[in-house]
């Protein structure tokens, strides 16, 4: 992983190797934390934040979800994170702020352990590749479902939780695929081990809804305005397995990964087995989203602005 120079960390600037935490810390043993990936871009009003407000916006909502008081605002970290990013010199970057519970109570009962608020910053590419932005992924169904209203909370992005997506990940790696997909309780497609999905039959671009246990991506959202923007119909329902293997187009959205075409379904080729057209004009339009080039998408992105007592 590419370091940089400073984490903000409870508050403070501390140096990169200088941001930890002791070995009984709650949320290590327990997985009582929630984050957030967010991205940056280079654009030509400088380095903006893609949809900060609506990722930071999640984040609290994690934290209430687990039942942790933030001691920290919204527009506070935000402007920490615009702070760090300056401070660092990145002109693009991942960002990566964490809630958890912190050291000074362990068993299960987590209303007494301290809650704490880190934000990391580091140069990150494209989390699938840029060869797999450009002619897709070979995916697999993995034997492990998406986590279930019943026993968590999916609309929730909270740290224990990757559990169910790091098994279906070194599932399907081992097995020699790049991404995996994963099916609600019910059985129907619920999403990948860390996008959103997108099925395209009939010139219909369909995407699972909120219901099958998704993470309401944010992303997710952008593909829905995006899609329909360009006159596509986008419908929210149900989506079996085998749909997987009829379509015409599948496509995977999230923060790390950006929009990434998915050419084979457990061996079998999605249409010609490449990128399909509306896959690549949804996906042109995104990255000119995210990159600053779209007018009509303007308000997407946070410019980074440091008030000049600060840096
Ligand atoms: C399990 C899961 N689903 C979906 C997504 C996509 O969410 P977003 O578009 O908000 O990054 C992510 C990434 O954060 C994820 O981890």
């Amino acid at each position: 992983m590419q370091q940089a120079e400073l984490i903000w960390m409870n508050g403070e600037f501390v140096a990169w190797e200088d941001a930890r935490v002791h070995v009984l810390t709650h949320g290590l043993h327990y997985g009582t934390g929630v984050f957030e990936g967010i991205r940056a871009y280079e654009t030509p009003r400088g380095t903006a934040i893609f949809r900060h407000r609506d990722h930071l916006d999640r984040l609290l909502r994690s934290a209430r979800l687990y039942y942790m008081p933030v001691p920290y605002g919204l527009e506070e970290l935000r402007a920490a994170t615009h702070e760090l990013i300056t401070r660092n010199g990145l002109a693009s970057c991942y960002i990566r702020p964490v809630v958890f519970r912190g050291y000074g109570q362990m068993g299960l009962f987590p209303l007494d352990a301290p809650v704490e608020v880190a934000i990391a910053v580091w140069s990150w590419g494209a989390y699938l590749g840029e060869q797999s932005k450009r002619h897709g992924v070979r995916a697999k169904v993995s034997s492990w479902r998406r986590i279930s209203s019943d026993s968590l909370i999916p609309q929730a992005k909270a740290c224990g939780q990757y559990l169910n997506s790091v098994l279906a990940k070194i599932e399907t790696h081992q097995a020699g695929y790049e991404e995996a997909i994963l099916l609600d309780d019910a059985g129907n497609v619920s999403e990948g081990s860390g996008e959103n999905i997108f099925v395209v039959r009939d010139g219909v671009v369909a995407t699972p809804p909120p219901d099958a246990d998704i993470l309401d991506g944010i992303n997710r959202r952008c593909a829905i305005r995006i899609a329909r923007d360009l006159g596509h119909q986008v419908v929210e329902r149900d989506i079996a397995r085998a749909e997987l293997y009829l379509a015409d187009e599948v496509f995977l959205t999230g923060t790390a990964a950006e929009l990434v075409p998915v050419r084979e379904v457990d061996d079998h080729p999605v249409g010609e087995g490449e990128p399909g057209p509306i896959t690549r004009e949804v996906q042109a339009l995104f990255e000119d989203a995210l990159y600053g080039r779209a007018e009509r998408y303007a308000d997407w992105l946070d410019v980074v602005r440091v008030p000049s007592t600060a840096s």
